[in-house]
């Protein structure tokens, strides 16, 4: 075990593919329907506020939530305190913060050294000037001191803005246009990569409002195939070559479907024989896997990193390309500059009060070793939770990178689509497994714990082994109701 890294261990992915497949291949093990009933209930009789307000929300804001991955059923609760490990609901309702706004408070919710900062900024100059600011160069240069392959650092606004600049970055560096992704993952929602989401092979399945010709030159690969990738960029080598491989370096989703221990080697090994440039999508696993990074804990040094969630502490606007000189050099900023570039931008981008925020956020992350202490708290939590699922003879998955915790109990994610039949088939399946990932998401909740969408859980430097225990037994108090 490293003490210095997010992730103890990694985990024996044959055994885990093997037990993913068992369990998509067996009929669905959902809550008992009465005890589904008694989880409905609680919505109904203890969240009056947040249903008042949800259905409030509803006849202003399509879906009644944001983000189109924001987890909304029966309804989406409504928050109003945060700190540390807890989320405290309009109605009064406590609950243990596994979602963790997605990812970035790897601090815990509120940090009071960082609002602290924040607070000095606000009164000093408030949150905008549109011009340098002392806390835009420290944050850079904090990211570049700990990342091992970020030289230079160019600030945006999000994850997706910056996976849009890296892929144009590419293939102005490179004067190519293929864009290689692994089926499955998610790098936001520009045009050009609403492309086989979710379950590999599913392609332009959700690309509804994008023209074909803004996603003619993705292409998607199976998750760790590494022959199917070599396929592609030889194919792509006659007809102008591939700019970029893009990948998350746990693999799809943030790993759920993870990564063989040796994969993104090989993909760099890759990139070098065919000149494509390696874009490693850091956006959850920058700061979260460790101050270095997924690139740090595989030892693989990419072209360009994507960065986004931590890097602002949790604060809005949270994005960043980084990656070496040469390369980053063709982002040069500046009206009068005449060199060739790749436009890229923002009116709020690197702004003061992200870039304070971020800063004081990854020092006292660094300072607290938070991505360790973090990852143990995931580990803590899988043991626990493999131990009650093995208890109770549940067929559910369980397995941690860290403090990202995959919890899988309908299968939904990892439906085999390896072939357009089996694409054909998982399809058709996909529904009545996310209504039941959506149950299983709603009972953690009537039990006290906010996960990710029912399948996912991010820990923290705020989960002590008290929290985790306190969980374990809310999530053992679910486990009995199927
Ligand atoms: C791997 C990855 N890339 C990119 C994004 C997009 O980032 P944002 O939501 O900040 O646009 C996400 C968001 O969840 C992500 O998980």
């Amino acid at each position: 075990m490293n003490d210095s890294h997010g992730i103890s261990e990694w985990p024996d992915t044959g055994a885990l593919y093997q037990r993913f497949d068992a369990l998509v291949k067996q009929p669905m093990r959902p809550l008992r329907r009465d005890a589904m009933e008694r989880v409905m209930r609680y919505f109904d009789e203890r969240c009056t506020g947040s249903k008042r307000m949800a259905e409030a929300a509803k006849r202003v804001i399509p879906g009644g939530v944001q983000h189109n991955l924001a987890f909304n059923h029966p309804f989406p609760i409504a928050m109003s305190r945060a700190e540390g490990a807890h989320l405290t609901d309009v109605d009064g309702n406590r609950y243990i913060d596994f979602l963790q706004a997605g990812g970035p408070t790897l601090l815990g919710s509120n940090h009071p050294a960082v609002r602290a900062k924040v607070h000095e900024l606000l009164d000093e100059c408030g949150p905008v000037t549109g011009l340098l600011h002392e806390y835009e160069v420290k944050l850079a240069e904090l990211v570049c001191q700990h990342m091992p392959a970020v030289e230079m650092l160019r600030l945006l606004g999000s994850g997706t803005e910056a996976v849009m600049g890296a892929v144009r970055l590419a293939r102005a560096y490179t004067k190519r246009k293929w864009i290689i992704k692994v089926g499955g993952a998610y790098h936001g929602w520009s045009d050009q990569l609403v492309y086989g989401m979710r379950l590999p092979g599913t392609g332009r399945m959700e690309a509804t409002g994008i023209p074909r010709g803004s996603t003619a030159f993705t292409q998607e690969c199976h998750p760790n195939d590494l022959d199917a990738l070599r396929r592609k960029l030889l194919i792509n080598r006659l007809r102008g070559g591939t700019a970029a491989v893009l990948v998350e370096p746990l693999g799809p989703e943030s790993g759920t479907r993870p990564v063989h221990r040796d994969y993104n080697a090989q993909v760099r090994r890759l990139c070098d024989e065919f000149g494509a440039l390696l874009i490693f999508d850091e956006v959850v696993t920058g700061f979260r896997v460790g101050m270095g990074g997924a690139q740090g804990y595989f030892g693989v040094k990419p072209d360009l990193t994507v960065l986004g969630k931590c890097l602002a502490g949790g604060y809005p606007m949270a994005g960043a390309i980084g990656g070496r000189r040469e390369v980053m050099m063709l982002l040069v900023g500046g009206i009068g500059t005449t060199s060739r570039r790749a436009f890229v931008g923002g009116t709020l981008s690197a702004n003061p009060l992200s870039c304070v925020a971020g800063y004081h956020a990854l020092t006292e992350a660094h300072r607290s070793n938070a991505a360790a202490v973090a990852g143990r708290a995931g580990d803590r939590l899988r043991r626990g939770l493999d131990a009650i699922i093995q208890r109770l003879g549940l067929p559910y998955v369980v397995y941690n990178l860290g403090s990202i915790v995959h919890l899988q109990t309908s299968g939904v994610l990892l439906l085999d689509t390896g072939n357009p039949l089996k694409l054909f088939k998982a399809r058709h399946e996909a529904k009545a497994r996310k209504h039941m990932m959506e149950e299983m998401g709603a009972a953690y909740t009537a039990h006290g714990l906010v996960t990710l969408a029912g399948s996912r859980i991010y820990t923290s430097l705020a989960d002590t082994d008290e929290v985790i225990d306190d969980a374990l037994n809310r999530f053992d108090d679910v486990f009995k109701l199927v």
